[in-house]
């Protein structure tokens, strides 16, 4: 299983987190190997939106970045 979160915090979804949470639920709804949760802050508000996939935070992440981090990430029973 893959983990996607997306920072919801006070600051990342004005920073465009919340259109960002909006397409990876439309991308990844059909993919039951990915985890897709949302989160209180995580930590560095002013690079936001930011998303964590497994354990790699992305700053100023963008859907195909996501995306694209996600397919060459190893699932995190890979990483254990
Ligand atoms: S609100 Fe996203 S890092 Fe603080």
């Amino acid at each position: 299983m893959k983990r996607v979160v997306v920072c919801m915090g006070c600051c990342c979804p004005q920073l465009g987190g919340t259109e960002l949470l909006a397409q990876l639920q439309e991308k990844l709804k059909e993919r039951k190997d990915v985890l897709l949760q949302d989160s209180e802050c995580i930590g560095p508000c002013s690079q936001g939106p930011n998303v964590v996939v497994n354990n790699k935070i992305l700053y100023r992440a963008h859907t195909q970045e996501v995306m694209n981090e996600l397919n060459s990430a190893p699932t995190q029973e890979e990483e254990e």
